[in-house]
C-alpha cells in the first residue's frame, strides 16, 4: 500500500530577502517527503516488483517517461532483483507552469519492439493522468505482453483520467512539488528530498 500523506508538513519555499535567486531556497524549508524516507519506499516498490515478476522468462522493461521520473527510474532499477531493460519515452504537458497544460507533446518513443514482453512504466507523479494514460495507450498498441505503472507520487486530486497505478510510492495533497526529478520551469531536480511549493 502507499504511504498516504494526510496532513502535510507546511513547507516555506523559503524567503529570497537574503539571496539574489531564489533557486537554491527551497532546500532551507523542511521536505514533505525526505531522502531516506524516499529511499525506504523505493526499496519496498523494488521488492514488490521483483516478486510480481519473479516468473517471467524474458527481462522486464522499464520504460521510464523523461524527464521527471529518471530519478527515481534510476533508484528502482537498482532495487530489483531480476534482471530488467530500459527503454524512454519523452512526454511534456507543463511546459514551464505548475499544472498541466493538457496538451501532451511526446518527442520520444522506445526505440526496442515491445511485443510480447512485460512492461513497467515508469512515472514520477501522476496528476491529471493525461501523461501516463496517453503513454499507456501507446505501448498497448505495441503489443506487450502486460503492462503496469509505478508511480513514485500519486496527486489524487487533479485526476482527470482514471489510472490504475499498479505500484505507487506516496498519495499526496494538493501540493506542487520539486525535488528528487521534479522539476520548477527546469530546476530543482537534483535536490534529494521531496518540497512542496504550495
Ligand atoms: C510532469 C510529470 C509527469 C506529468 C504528470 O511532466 O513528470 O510526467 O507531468 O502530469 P499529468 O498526470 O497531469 O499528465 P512534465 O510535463 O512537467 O515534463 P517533465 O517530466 O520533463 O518535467
Amino acid at each position: 500500500m502507499p504511504e498516504v500523506l494526510t496532513k502535510p508538513i507546511p513547507v516555506r519555499a523559503g524567503n529570497s530577502k537574503d539571496s539574489g535567486t531564489s533557486a537554491d531556497k527551497p532546500g532551507a524549508g523542511k521536505p514533505l517527503i525526505s531522502s531516506g524516507r524516499i529511499a525506504r519506499r523505493v526499496r519496498q516498490l523494488g521488492r514488490q516488483i521483483s516478486e510480481t515478476y519473479a516468473d517471467i522468462d524474458t527481462p522486464l522493461v522499464i520504460v521510464v517517461i523523461l524527464k521527471g521520473a529518471t530519478v527515481f527510474a534510476a533508484d528502482l532499477l537498482r532495487s530489483l532483483s531480476i534482471p530488467a531493460e530500459l527503454e524512454f519515452v519523452r512526454a511534456s504537458s507543463y511546459h514551464g507552469g505548475t499544472s498541466s497544460s493538457g496538451r501532451l507533446q511526446l518527442a520520444h518513443m522506445v526505440d526496442g519492439p515491445l511485443v510480447g514482453r512485460h512492461v513497467l512504466l515508469v512515472e514520477d507523479i501522476v496528476d491529471s493522468g493525461l501523461t501516463v494514460n496517453t503513454i499507456a495507450r501507446r505501448i498497448r498498441r505495441l503489443g506487450p505482453a502486460s503492462l503496469r505503472i509505478a508511480a513514485l507520487l500519486d496527486r489524487p486530486a487533479r485526476r482527470v483520467v482514471e489510472v490504475k497505478i499498479d505500484f505507487c510510492g506516496f498519495v499526496i495533497p494538493d501540493r506542487f512539488v520539486i525535488g528528487y526529478g521534479l522539476d520548477y520551469a527546469g530546476l530543482y531536480r537534483e535536490l534529494p528530498h521531496i518540497y512542496s511549493l504550495t
